[in-house]
């Protein structure tokens, strides 16, 4: 799979010639990171935001019907230690974008990586300045996920707002800076062609991210978008076999969005070749207001993901003992 041509009919793949595809994923993914699952735990820092995307109901629009709640640096620190008690490596701290929780954010950096300096802490809290990432940077940040959403100029101003190339701004600045990056696109947006796609995967290639998720598109309530159909989950898992095939070493969640339509999607986003899952630590009464996908989203519990990474032949990836003291198994 090497020109435009070869990924555009990889992408449209169904039937045996998709398992075929799969199969490619996976033995690419068994060369390079071995038979191995990487468990994040996310806990979701804040869902007021500034932007108003089409698609998401926590946009700025919604912000009378939206609960807003923003962690306390104590409330973040907490989650890190629930995620490390569980042997998992990896934080991911998520949010909507506001610069308010900018000064929240570094002091809880500074606490934790100074508990543990081998954990990997990557945030997903949108676009900021130079400046502002590089405290984060030294606060003890070491990855950064800024999805770029659709390489279709026009599709992402129309459905975000907000200028493309300001992102684009963003996602360079992060990797000048040292962070490791990761972008991400929606699947199935209104408008989005199949060679839209395609220049997905390049701006991934260009920009040198390593990681990338993909999330097909979910009609959320309260959003401008309610009524549209949904992405299909077999093209969102397509992008995820061409992802792996081309970039046989990126990091690629199987994300909860795959599992929201079809139950067993998060299983087959393995079986295409990702090899990351996300377990959600935030707490009950914030999660209920995290309203991204709607009030009933899937959220990813440690058991849902022992079942699914078994279920796949896999296994999960020791977390090299972050944790100073003893920890039990990982799940
Ligand atoms: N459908 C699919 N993905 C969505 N996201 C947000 N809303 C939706 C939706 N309705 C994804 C976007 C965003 C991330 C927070 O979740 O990629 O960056
Ligand atoms: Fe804000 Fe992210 Fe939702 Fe857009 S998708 S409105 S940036 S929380």
């Amino acid at each position: 799979m090497t020109n435009t041509h070869e990924i555009l009919e990889a992408l449209k793949m169904r039937g045996g010639q998709q398992e075929d595809l799969f199969a490619a994923a996976r033995l690419a993914r068994r060369l390079s990171l071995g038979n191995e699952v990487t468990l994040r735990g996310v806990i979701e820092v804040t869902n007021i935001c500034r932007v108003n995307c089409d698609y998401c109901p926590m946009r700025r629009d919604n912000t009378h019907e939206n609960d807003r709640f923003s962690l306390s640096e104590d409330d973040i620190v907490d989650s890190v230690h629930a995620i490390v008690e569980a042997g998992i490596g990896v934080v991911l701290l998520q949010g909507g974008e506001t610069p308010r929780v900018l000064p929240v954010i570094e002091r809880a950096l500074k606490r934790i990586t100074n508990e543990y300096p081998r954990l990997e802490i990557i945030l997903n809290l949108g676009n900021f300045s130079h400046d502002q990432y590089a405290r984060l940077r030294e606060a003890g940040a070491t990855s950064y996920i800024l999805k770029h959403e659709s390489s279709d100029v026009a599709l992402f101003e129309r459905l975000r707002h907000e200028p493309f190339e300001e992102r684009m701004h963003c996602l360079w600045d992060l990797k000048s800076l040292g962070f490791r990056v990761g972008t991400g696109l929606m699947t199935g947006l209104p408008g989005q062609s199949m060679e839209s796609i395609v220049s997905d995967l390049m701006l991934a290639r260009e920009v040198g991210v390593q990681m990338c998720s993909v999330s097909p598109f979910v009609p959320a309530p309260n959003t401008p978008m309610e009524g549209l159909p949904a992405g299909d989950n077999e093209l969102a898992l397509n992008v995820i076999a061409c992802m792996r095939v081309l970039f046989p070493f990126m990091s690629i969640p199987s994300v909860s969005a795959l599992e929201r339509t079809h139950t067993g999607g998060q299983r087959r986003g393995l079986d295409a070749g990702a090899n990351v899952l996300t377990i959600n630590f935030s707490k009950s009464k914030d999660r209920e207001k995290y309203l991204i996908y709607g009030k009933n989203r899937f959220i990813v519990s440690a058991s849902h993901v022992e079942t699914i990474v078994r279920q796949a032949g896999m296994v999960v990836k020791a977390s090299d003992s972050v944790a100073s003291t003893t920890m039990g198994a990982p799940v």
